[in-house]
């Protein structure tokens, strides 16, 4: 939710900045803003709608010189995405200007006492509250920036990352973090602020992620001063070695980043598991689970909690883990799960999946179960994120940079690290023979050029999309281990087409959605060779007893569904367990094609964001 960037240094910062704002569009583009001090005074320019409007606006409003600036993409919280309300905010004297990325929970209390001072406000935002509580600070207390800012976060509640300056010291720049990411970059006599590292990536590959309450005072020509916001303690700056690079950020060709993202799943997957499943050895190795075998081994329960996309992951992983390894697992909607006193004991495992590791939700969730002594493992596709770092122990996703906000490559990449943790557990177990497993092994190794073979369904696939695009509805339906695929396949249609779709249980039809089918309602249907394939085909026949059209997601030479289908689309065969990474394909394209033929921003859905740091 909100993506900031901030340059100050040698060079022009107003195309780091800009450039920069469009790398975190992902985060939130309700609307965008500038502030830069142009050697003389400062200049601000905010618009609503996306980057591309701000720097029209940048053009008819104000001169883009000077070495230091703060840009901001909002996805609003307080206050409608209008121009008032766009970041950055300047306090009351016209001194102080700020960009913030979170929540201030207590800013109607703040805001009350400031106006009794006799301070004004021009947005709804607890922006514009927090800024004029650090410029009350610094005048009361007549302390230096750093300190106000340190001062007033102590009486902050909420959730924060932000950057500030004063035009009348362009040499510095505060920044803070509080369940928000923040990352600086360090270059030769220069830092970069942002969101995440890749509006810096071309300039430096030095950065510090700050940690949850600390702040950083950055001045130009000195070192960088990282302090405890809670007692203003100085703490050592850990710089890193960013992973990323340039490539990885681009577009590549691709007409989408969602389409990019796509296509790249065969390599992700072989990034995930290169280097853990080793077919020679006939061994998966993790370092995570090596190392914590015994929690795993005497877990009561497996507890998985995570949102959106990486929820249906967990559903996935439900049934594998289960099936495999045959430990109990209960998955959790981290929102729910934080907020509903459960009962969680120090035997509990909680698995916390998330792409981005930053979701507000699944974070707080386990906080709360690490509290209560479980032992929390985090599978997360961002390096160095707060969920990453809050966990107990985790496997990385290797999926790359996601930067379509419809999660593809990070949801099979996901499902990937789960059933190699459900395998080595099964393994270890004893709940697998040692035929299977190696069967799943080299199975495993195969998915990559599979999904090759199921992407080449794309213009066939397209048919199928202009055949529907106008529809209302639609329905998808799996069972079993395609069951959450159907759930993830209609998030995929509503998200970007903004279709209403739903996901069933193709049985659990009958008690409900049937009575939404007639000859206008298309029913994607997973229906891949599997255990309970003759249930699915009875399920195809009640559908088209009532002429809804069916496209089926079939095992490649299947006949018996083809010939009941409207559509047809092959995947190649499979172990069932590892079917979700290829009947998923198909779901994704076909929503991908519509929301283009319907004209809908597909990298860029109305109302989402990326990473979600708001609960
Ligand atoms: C947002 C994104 C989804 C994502 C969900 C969970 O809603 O738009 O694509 O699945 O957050 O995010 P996470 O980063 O925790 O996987």
């Amino acid at each position: 939710m909100c993506g900031i960037v901030g340059y100050i240094g040698p060079r022009d910062a107003y195309p780091i900045v800009i450039e920069g704002l469009k790398r975190l569009e992902y985060r939130g583009y309700d609307s965008a803003g500038i502030a830069l001090y142009d050697g003389t005074d400062l200049k601000v320019a905010k618009t609503k709608g996306k980057v591309s409007e701000l720097e029209k606006c940048v053009e008819n409003e104000i001169t883009k010189t000077g070495n230091l600036g703060i840009g901001h993409t909002r996805w609003a919280t307080h206050g409608v995405p209008n121009d008032v309300n766009s970041h950055p905010h300047v306090s009351n004297s016209g001194d102080l200007v700020i960009i913030h990325n979170g929540i201030i929970e207590n800013y109607e209390s703040l805001k009350k006492e400031l106006i009794n001072r006799g301070y004004t406000f021009k947005s709804d935002t607890d922006t514009e509250v927090l800024i004029n509580l650090i410029e009350e600070v610094k005048k009361k207390e007549k302390v230096k920036l750093g300190k106000a800012v340190q001062i007033a976060l102590n009486q902050v509640v909420g959730a924060y990352a932000i950057a500030v300056f004063d035009k009348n010291k362009p040499e510095e720049v505060v920044v803070a973090r509080l369940g928000s990411p923040l990352a600086v970059g360090i270059g030769e006599d220069e830092f970069f602020i942002a969101s995440d590292a890749s509006p810096f990536i071309e300039y430096t590959k030095n950065a510090i992620y700050l940690e949850d309450e600390e702040m950083a005072i950055i001045r130009f020509h000195k070192k960088i001063k990282v302090r405890k916001i809670k007692n203003d303690a100085e703490v050592p700056a850990n710089i890193q070695e960013l992973q990323l690079n340039l490539e990885q950020i681009e577009k590549g060709g691709y007409e989408h980043f969602m389409l990019k993202e796509i296509h790249e799943q065969p390599k992700a997957i072989v990034d995930t598991y290169r280097g853990r499943l080793l077919r020679d050895e006939a061994i998966i190795k993790m370092a995570g689970i090596e190392d914590n075998m015994k929690k795993f081994l005497n877990a009561n329960r497996i507890i998985i909690v995570a949102c959106g996309t990486s929820w249906h992951a967990g559903l996935v992983a439900e049934y594998i883990f289960e099936d495999l390894a045959r430990i109990p697992v209960e998955v959790e909607y981290a929102s729910e799960f934080r907020y509903r006193n459960p009962v969680i004991t120090e035997n509990d495992v909680l698995i916390a999946i998330s792409q981005s590791g930053e979701t507000a939700d699944t974070l707080a969730a386990i906080k709360m179960a690490k509290s209560k002594g479980a032992f929390v493992f985090g599978v997360c596709n961002v390096v160095g994120s707060s969920i990453a770092r809050e966990s107990d122990a985790g496997a990385y996703t290797h999926a790359g940079p996601e930067i379509g906000v419809a999660s593809t490559k990070a949801f099979t990449t996901q499902i990937t690290v789960l059933s190699l943790i459900a395998l080595r557990l099964a393994r270890a177990k004893g709940t697998i023979s040692s035929s299977d497993f190696r069967r799943y092994l080299l199975e495993m190794e195969m998915i990559p050029n599979k999904i090759e073979k199921a992407l080449e369904s794309d213009a066939h696939i397209r048919v199928v999309s202009d055949i529907y695009k106008d529809a209302s509805n639609f329905l998808y339906l799996g069972r079993g281990y395609n069951f959450p695929v159907a759930l993830e396949g209609a998030l995929k249609l509503k998200e970007i087409s903004y279709i209403h779709a739903e996901g069933y249980p193709a049985a659990e039809m009958k008690h409900g959605p049937i009575a939404l089918i007639d000859e206008n309602m298309p029913i994607v249907v997973i229906a891949t060779r599997a255990e309970h394939y003759d249930k699915v085909v009875s399920n195809i026949q009640e559908i088209k007893s009532r002429k809804g059209k069916i496209i089926g997601v079939i095992t490649e030479g299947d006949t018996i569904v083809r010939e009941l289908a409207d559509h047809v689309i092959e995947v190649p065969d499979t172990i069932e367990a590892l079917s979700p990474l290829l009947t998923t394909i198909p779901l994704q394209l076909l929503s991908y094609h519509i929301a283009v033929m319907l004209n809908k921003n597909v990298d860029q859905p109305r109302n989402l964001a990326k990473s979600v740091t708001v609960e």
